[in-house]
C-alpha cells in the first residue's frame, strides 16, 4: 500500500529535498504550506503537479504551526504513517531579535502537533528536528549522550521540544524521534545563512552585481554537511521498529573563514586578510583568471536601456575584472551575536552503526557544489536579461 507522509515546513531547504525523496521512494506526500502575500513554494514548484489529477503525489495544504485546530483536523483527514516536522523559525541570529515568537513557533509548535497526534488517536511515526544548536557551549565532539546548553532562544526552543518528544515517547508509547541534525546547506539554502550568503554574493561579486560582502564572527567552526544526504537520515530513523535519537554529522569540522577562503580560491580568486576584529578584512591578493574566467559579457559595461525600466530587481550591468587590493570582505558587528555557539562538531558513530548512514558529499565537494550552482544561476539570469535587452530593442526599432 502507498505509504502517507505528512511533512510541515515543506517549503524549506530539507522539506523540499524530504519530498523529492519520499516521492521517488513512492509515498504519497502531504506538506504543510503558510498562507504569504507572494508565492513561497519555488523550492518545490518542480514536483508539484496539478492535484486535479489522480495521479497526483504532493498534496498542499494551508495551515500555521500556532494554529492546532489545523494541524488536528489535518492530521485526522490524512491519516499519515509518517510526520515529518520540519516548520521552525529557524534563524539563530533572528531568534535573539524575536524570542518569544521563536519560542512559541520552534518549541511550542512541536508539542501541538504531539498533541493533536495523541487527540485525534492514530497510530503514526513522528520525526522531530532537533539541532546541534542544543549542545550550546558543551566541547567537540558531541554525541548522543552531550549535555544540552543552549546559547540562543533559538536552541533553547529546540531543547523543550526535543524532551517533549522524549516525553510523548515515553508517556503514550509513540514511535517519535529527535533527528540532532549539524548544519547541512545546498544551493536550495536560505540565503541569510552564512554558507549560501557568501556563495551567492561571491557569485554577484564575480559577475559585477556586488561590490562586497559583510559578515560576522569568522572563526566559529560548523561541522557542515549536504542536505540531501541529511534528510534520508531522517526517513531512515523513522523505518526503525525502535524509537531513538540520533546525531547526523559528517565529523569533520571547519571555519567560516575557511569556507569562504575556499569558496573564493574554487572561483580563481585568492584572498588575504588584514587587520583584525571589526576591522578585519579580506582582500584580493591575486587572481587566477583561467580559473576566474572572464565572461564574455562581464567588460562590456552594458549601459542599462530604457526599456528595462519596468524590468526586475536586479539588472546585471558589467563591471571590469578585480584587481589586487580590492577589498571584498568587510565585517559588519551587527552580524555578531550576543552569545555564540564557538565549535561543533558531531559525532555520528551511533547513526553509522544503526541505521549504515554515512554522508556522501564533505566540505569541499558542499562548497564546490554551492559555489558553482550560484555563478550558473547568475549567469543564466544574465542571459535571459540579454535576450530581453535584444528583443526590447528590437521591438522599440519596429
Ligand atoms: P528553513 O529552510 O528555514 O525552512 C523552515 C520551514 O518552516 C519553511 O518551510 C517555513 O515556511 C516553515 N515555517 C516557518 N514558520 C512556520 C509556521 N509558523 N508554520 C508553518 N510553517 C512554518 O529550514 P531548514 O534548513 O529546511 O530546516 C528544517 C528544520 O530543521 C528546521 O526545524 C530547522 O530548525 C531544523 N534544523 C536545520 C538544520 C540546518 O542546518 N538546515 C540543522 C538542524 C536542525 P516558509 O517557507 O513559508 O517560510
Ligand atoms: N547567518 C550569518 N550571517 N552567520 C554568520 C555571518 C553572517 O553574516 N558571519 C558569520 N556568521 C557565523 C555565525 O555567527 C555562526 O557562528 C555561523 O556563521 C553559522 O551561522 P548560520 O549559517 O546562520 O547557522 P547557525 O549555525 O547559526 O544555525 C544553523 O545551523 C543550526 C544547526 O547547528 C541553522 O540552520 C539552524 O536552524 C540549525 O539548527
Amino acid at each position: 500500500m502507498t505509504k502517507r507522509a505528512l511533512i510541515t515546513g515543506i517549503t524549506g531547504q530539507d522539506g523540499s529535498y524530504l519530498a523529492e525523496f519520499l516521492l521517488e521512494k513512492g509515498y504519497e506526500a502531504h506538506g504543510l504550506i503558510r498562507r504569504s502575500s507572494t508565492f513561497n513554494t519555488d523550492r518545490i514548484d518542480h514536483i508539484y503537479t496539478d492535484p486535479h489529477d489522480a495521479k497526483s503525489k504532493l498534496l498542499l495544504y494551508y495551515g500555521d504551526i500556532t494554529d492546532s485546530g489545523q494541524l488536528t483536523n489535518l492530521i485526522y483527514n490524512i491519516q499519515p504513517d509518517e510526520i515529518y516536522h520540519l516548520a521552525a523559525q529557524s534563524h539563530v541570529r533572528v531568534s535573539f531579535d524575536m524570542p518569544e515568537f521563536t519560542g512559541d513557533v520552534t518549541g511550542l509548535g512541536t508539542t501541538r502537533l504531539l498533541d493533536a497526534i495523541r487527540r485525534s488517536g492514530i497510530k503514526t511515526r513522528f520525526y522531530q528536528a532537533s539541532s546541534s544548536e542544543m549542545f550550546g557551549d558543551s566541547p567537540p565532539p558531541q554525541n548522543e549522550e552531550t549535555p544540552f546548553k543552549p546559547r540562543s532562544p533559538y536552541g533553547a526552543a529546540k531543547v523543550y521540544a526535543y524532551w517533549m518528544v522524549k516525553n510523548y515517547r515515553e508517556g503514550y508509547g509513540m514511535l517519535a524521534v529527535n533527528g540532532i541534525l549539524f548544519n547541512h546547506e545546498s544551493p536550495r539554502r536560505g540565503e541569510t545563512f552564512v554558507t549560501k550568503k557568501i556563495t551567492r554574493a561571491l557569485a554577484r561579486i564575480k559577475l559585477g552585481v556586488q561590490d562586497k560582502l559583510y559578515l560576522g564572527n569568522l572563526e566559529a567552526k560548523r561541522d557542515w554537511g549536504y542536505a540531501p544526504d541529511f534528510v534520508e537520515a531522517m526517513w531512515l530513523m523513522l523505518q526503525q521498529d525502535e524509537p531513538e535519537d540520533y546525531v547526523i554529522a559528517t565529523g569533520e569540522t571547519h571555519s567560516v573563514r575557511e569556507f569562504v577562503n575556499l569558496a573564493f580560491n574554487h572561483a580563481g580568486i585568492e584572498l588575504e586578510w588584514r587587520g583584525s576584529g571589526a576591522y578585519e578584512k579580506g582582500i584580493v591578493a591575486s587572481v587566477d583568471s583561467k580559473q576566474y574566467g572572464v565572461s564574455s559579457v562581464q567588460n562590456k559595461n552594458l549601459e542599462k536601456p530604457s526599456a528595462y525600466s519596468s524590468l526586475p530587481t536586479v539588472y546585471l550591468s558589467g563591471k571590469s575584472q578585480l584587481k589586487v587590493g580590492d577589498v571584498l570582505i568587510e565585517i559588519d558587528p551587527r552580524y555578531f551575536r550576543p552569545l555564540e555557539v564557538e565549535f561543533l562538531q558531531g559525532d555520528a558513530s551511533k547513526a553509522k552503526k544503526k541505521l549504515n548512514w554515512e554522508p556522501k558529499v564533505k566540505f569541499r565537494d558542499l562548497v564546490k557544489i554551492m559555489v558553482d550552482e550560484d555563478i550558473k544561476d547568475l549567469e543564466e539570469m544574465r542571459r535571459c536579461q540579454d535576450v530581453i535587452r535584444k528583443l526590447a530593442n528590437s521591438k522599440s526599432m519596429q
